[in-house]
């Protein structure tokens, strides 16, 4: 059941977009708590508690605010509390959302210079590298990554990104962009040296969307000393001065964080390791489902497959809103579908979040169902091959 269909659909919904994610019964029955008087000594506790344990997934000791805003709200942060008005930026529109983010950081008077790629591969670290060494005059302020696009599928080696800055000595920031990997995959803050990360609550989280976050490194809060940007809403000072009791400068969401404090817990208690190995195993099932069925994966480079969704590509002259709004209908399953250049020519599995094994045969089940229904031209078997490879690895 989801809260509102026009159409009532006997069974459960498959909620199969790349966020946001299903989210656990046990973090739903954390939000059914009664909200809590947020100036009192005991939200104090909880806050301070949840602020500290969510330094943990990002695998940082510094700061880590926690905003009540969607992702985009964090991605604007990241920006205006570390450069000034007409600050060069370098940024890798590797999707859509690195040229949402790019538009954000035009609208907010920064000056972005764009590395491009074809969406089908991820940040493009030569070209960076490149760019970076021609800089001579060291004018790029930040150089800009989203770590997994969740518009074509392609994850971002961000250890090359901070090894290219290193190897040039070039002090400008490294903003990264983990809203759809935070939690679904491999993401170290502090030992892969990034100024500030962005995360969402909606995907890897499990939560509901409504929080987003920046991770703080050292020399990104000194930046925030001298930056110009106006702010107000997303300043990191009043925040962290709050925050270092336990509380926040204006009405925090209250259940979400109940929600963010459980599903921590779930997290924690897999192990962050064994989450990435899940979310690992089902992609690489995905893939082999999607090669069995003759079609192809947006994601050209296997450097950058994403563990957490795979962008399906379907052929030529066949459209990818019809077999999305097929199986919708028949399946009561939601993908996601193909963004800005991509619309009608893809659409994306996610496979990231509170996800098994049946979640993912469900899920393929109902792709090669509606591949057949839709008139797309494909070989059966592609989640026969998936199932093959989940017991071949169990
Ligand atoms: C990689 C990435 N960045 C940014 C965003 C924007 O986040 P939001 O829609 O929560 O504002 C999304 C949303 O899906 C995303 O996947």
């Amino acid at each position: 059941m989801v809260y509102f269909q026009s159409k009532h659909h006997p069974g459960r919904h498959f909620l199969q977009i790349p966020g946001p994610t299903n989210v656990p019964d046990r973090v739903l029955r954390a939000m059914d708590n009664p909200t809590m008087d947020h100036r009192s000594a005991d939200f104090g506790l909880l806050g301070a508690r949840v602020l500290e344990k969510t330094k943990k997934v990002f695998k940082t000791s510094g700061p880590v605010i926690i905003y009540p805003a969607s992702g985009t709200g964090a991605w604007e942060a990241a920006l205006v509390n570390t450069l000034s008005p007409g600050d060069q930026v370098l940024m890798c529109e590797t999707g859509q959302f690195a040229f949402l983010w790019r538009e954000l950081a035009e609208r907010i008077g920064l000056k972005p210079e764009i590395i491009k790629t074809d969406w089908r591969r991820a940040a493009d670290v030569p070209a960076i590298e490149a760019r970076l060494k021609a800089d001579t005059g060291h004018a790029i302020k930040a150089v800009c990554v989203v770590h997994n696009e969740t518009s074509t599928g392609c994850t971002s080696i961000i250890p090359e990104v901070r090894a290219a800055l290193d190897k040039l000595g070039h002090p400008a920031l490294l903003l990264v962009d983990t809203i759809s990997s935070l939690g679904s995959i491999d993401f170290r803050h502090e030992e892969w040296g990034v100024d500030v990360t962005i995360a969402g609550s909606q995907k890897g989280l499990m939560l509901p969307p409504g929080l987003s976050f920046n991770a703080i490194s050292e020399k990104a809060l000194k930046a925030s000393e001298t930056a110009k940007c106006p702010r107000s809403y997303w300043d990191w000072k009043p925040m962290l001065a709050s925050n270092a009791t336990g509380f926040f400068p204006y009405t925090p969401a209250t259940n979400l964080l109940y929600a963010l404090d459980t599903a921590l817990d779930m997290l924690f208690e897999e192990g962050l390791e064994n989450v990435f190995a899940r979310h690992d195993r089902h992609a690489e099932a995905t893939r082999r489902a999607v090669r069995a069925w003759g079609l192809e994966v947006q994601c050209a480079d296997p450097r950058h497959f994403s563990s957490a969704l795979t962008a399906v590509r379907v052929p030529e002259g066949h459209s990818a809103n019809k077999l999305r709004a097929v199986i919708a209908e028949k399946f009561n399953m939601s993908l996601g579908n193909g963004l800005g250049q991509l619309n009608d020519k893809v659409f994306r599995i996610g496979h990231l979040g509170d996800y098994a094994d049946l979640s993912l045969m469900g899920t393929l089940s109902g792709v090669e169902m509606g591949l057949k229904l839709a008139g797309v031209p494909f070989s059966p078997g592609g989640a026969q091959s998936a199932m093959d490879y989940l017991t071949g690895n169990a």
